[in-house]
């Protein structure tokens, strides 16, 4: 098992060059499945979760071939082979292999998802929409049961607005028969990602990225090449690296639009920030002031971006507050930094950080995904050397962190632990 390294207060410049959604990604590779043919998605990051999707699709029978960041998915010989246990449990996104399933096969058996720890995470809007769709759908020993004569299209109202409901809905609907409407739905870039592959697969498919979105469901689908869309969240995260360390670093292929909500606090804590069709500039970080955050869903600000930026908020003057609406239990990040020196405390859904402070390096643990990227963002920020574990939550979407940091100057490395740090690990 390995740990993260990092040497702080190292100046960042250059250009990091952003991968593919990992969200995009975690949902377009199981939508392969509900094709007849061969389908390629280019421009995949190389995460861990990438890695056990294709897995997936090769235990249910598909023929996969993935090299350069390019995936080539027969799904002609696909059955639907039951996947109670085993790596299903490892992602939370496990959950589209339903909607995929459930829509090429009107079968399909799933352990319940894996995933980040960040509070309660339940699904039952997707087994709503399922059920709609005219799936009998049961929980039997810790996996999903998915099974329908035949799926008919139907109005669907979210009573939550859930990504992974509106694409599993989505995924579902594309071969049912008739009309489905979801209402309520998410508006986020990825779930139009997916609409655009499953509509080169020749779904039909309206309204994606608006609230409400139309499905008129065919017989067939064919296969297709897709180009996947950049990964917002990974290129926010490098944004708030460059407003935390740089000293003028160039975020390359990222899509602005979908960052404004970031790029406007940013801009309102005095970072200077330029764009243009496909990068961002961060200039170099001057003196910062404290903002008020609200995460909310698209185009609001992403949860998904408020850990790495509550690290930012330590070296800003005065006093912030970040409030997760999504998530009611995303701050385990926040004891990590108090360890690093942050003043920060915790009430209720809020974080409320003072600053500015000037953290020190030392021991600490990723607990979920976005918890290991504020901690890499809180050590490059540090004095002295911040060791991370559990950098198997980084790994999961993260792709090639440690050279897009070093690219930028940052002295980070990986090191393997020791038999006696493995130990205290596994007891604390
Ligand atoms: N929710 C329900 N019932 C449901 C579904 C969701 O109550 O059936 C609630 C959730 O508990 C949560 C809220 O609705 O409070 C939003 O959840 P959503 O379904 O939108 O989240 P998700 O689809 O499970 C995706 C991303 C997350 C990201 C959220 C919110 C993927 C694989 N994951 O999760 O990404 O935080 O949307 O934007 O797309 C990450 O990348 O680190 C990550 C956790």
């Amino acid at each position: 098992m390995e740990k993260l390294m990092i040497a702080g207060g190292y100046p960042l410049k250059g250009t990091v060059r952003i991968s593919g959604a990992k969200n995009s990604a975690v949902a377009l590779i199981p939508a392969t499945i509900l094709a007849e043919s061969p389908v390629t998605i280019e421009g995949l990051p190389d995460i861990s979760d990438v890695q056990i999707l294709k897995d997936l699709l090769e235990e249910i029978g598909g023929t996969v071939e993935f090299s350069e960041n390019d995936m080539t998915v027969d799904p002609s010989s696909m059955i639907s082979m039951p996947l109670p246990n085993g790596k299903v449990k490892k992602l939370r996104a496990s959950y589209y292999l339903m909607g995929a399933m459930l829509g090429r096969f009107k079968k399909a058996v799933i352990g319940l998802p894996g995933g980040c720890h960040l509070g309660p995470r339940p699904i039952d809007q997707h087994i709503k929409g399922f059920e709609a769709l005219g799936a009998r759908v049961t929980n039997e020993q810790g996996a999903i049961y998915l099974r329908a004569d035949e799926l008919r299209g139907a109005r669907i109202y979210l009573d939550v607005v859930s990504v992974g409901a509106t694409i599993n809905i989505m995924l579902a609907a594309v071969r049912a028969t008739g009309r489905t409407i979801i209402e309520n739905a998410a508006k986020e870039p990825e779930i139009i990602d997916v609409a655009t592959l499953l509509t080169n697969m020749g779904a039909k498919i309206k309204g994606a990225g608006t609230d409400v979105i139309r499905i008129d469901g065919v017989d067939h689908l064919h296969g297709c090449q897709h180009t996947i869309i950049p990964d917002r969240i990974e290129a926010g995260t490098y944004m708030i690296v460059g407003a935390a360390a740089g000293e003028g670093v160039l975020i390359d292929n990222v899509i602005p639009h979908h960052l404004e909500s970031l790029i406007a606090k940013l801009r309102e804590m005095g970072v200077q920030i330029e764009t243009n069709d496909d990068q961002v500039f961060v200039g170099p970080a001057e003196k910062m002031k404290a903002v008020d955050i609200k995460t909310l869903v698209y185009p609001g600000f992403p949860t998904d971006l408020q850990q790495p930026l509550t690290s930012l908020l330590t070296g800003a003057e005065g006093t912030s507050m970040v409030t997760d609406t999504i998530y009611s239990a995303r701050f385990k990040h926040i004891d990590e930094l108090r360890r690093m020196n942050a003043n920060i405390k915790v009430e209720g859904r809020s974080a409320i950080i003072n600053g500015p402070v000037q953290l020190q390096g030392a021991k600490v643990k990723a607990s979920d995904l976005r918890a290991g990227a504020a901690l890499v963002i809180a050590g490059l920020m540090a004095e002295g050397v911040t060791e991370v574990t559990g950098l198997e939550h980084i790994d999961r979407g993260y792709s090639h962190l440690v050279e897009k940091l070093n690219g930028l100057g940052a002295t980070i490395w990986r090191e393997e632990m020791s038999k006696e740090e493995m130990e205290q690990m596994k007891n604390a």
